[in-house]
């Protein structure tokens, strides 16, 4: 039995009520918090950085914050998540001048590293440091926006991923992000995957308890 976890992207959350929208979530069913940072560098859009993340911490959050960095350069920024209480952290290989130094220099700091794939960005970069990897994250829509469609080439990559991270025989977590819903999550759970982002399928919601239900129920009946 998978332990599966769902993500909601507070990309979508309303951020004049940032801390209370998290906790919701959390409430609701939610198991660790997707935190997207985007630079208007390496991705079109500009978004939060670890003092949005330090307000949460400081909020009373203590569930973990999984933070997806879309920026280039990376490095900087890790140390500055960690000391804001970040727990995942995932960066993009081609985004960082040395991938290796990276994942060394998240875990050093004291979290569990992440390595982001593009749709179009091939998974071999994991070849030679998986490792140091505790979580590969395939985007199912280009980074930069909340609201896209799923793309559905990302199945048969979540196939090869399963596979590559079961022949390790690593706790490595394979996590999906973008166009998650209700509606697919059952084929991106059966296709491997055991942690799902999902933003405007949570936070567009009425309800997130019974949106959370929905995605859980979904799940297991492929389990
Ligand atoms: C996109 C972000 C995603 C996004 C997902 O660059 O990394 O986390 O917020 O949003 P939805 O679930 O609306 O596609
Ligand atoms: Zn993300």
């Amino acid at each position: 039995m998978r332990d599966d976890w769902i993500a909601p992207s507070i990309l979508s959350a309303d951020f004049a009520r940032l801390g209370d929208e998290v906790e919701s979530v959390l409430k609701a069913g939610a198991d660790l918090v997707h935190f997207d940072v985007m630079d208007n560098h390496y991705v079109p859009n500009l978004t939060i950085g670890p003092m949005v993340c330090e307000a949460l911490r400081g909020h009373g959050i203590t569930a973990p914050i999984d933070v997806h960095l879309m920026v280039s350069p990376v490095d900087r920024l890790v140390e500055d998540f960690a000391k804001a209480g970040a727990s995942y952290i995932s960066f993009h290989p081609e985004a960082s001048d040395h991938p290796d130094r990276t994942l060394q220099l998240i875990r050093d700091v004291g979290c569990k590293s992440g390595l982001v794939f593009n749709p179009a960005t091939t998974t071999s970069w994991l070849d030679h440091v998986i490792d140091k990897v505790d979580m590969v994250l395939l985007m199912s829509v280009n980074p930069g926006f909340g609201g896209q469609e799923f793309i559905n080439t990302t199945l048969e990559k979540l196939v090869s991923v399963r596979q590559i991270i079961d022949q390790s025989e690593l706790p490595i977590r394979l996590e999906v992000d973008g166009g998650v819903k209700v509606e697919n999550i059952a084929k991106v759970a059966s296709a491997g995957a055991d942690t799902f982002v999902a933003g405007s399928a949570i936070f567009g919601a009425e309800d997130y308890s019974s949106i959370i239900a929905q995605m859980k129920s979904e799940i297991a009946s492929v389990r």
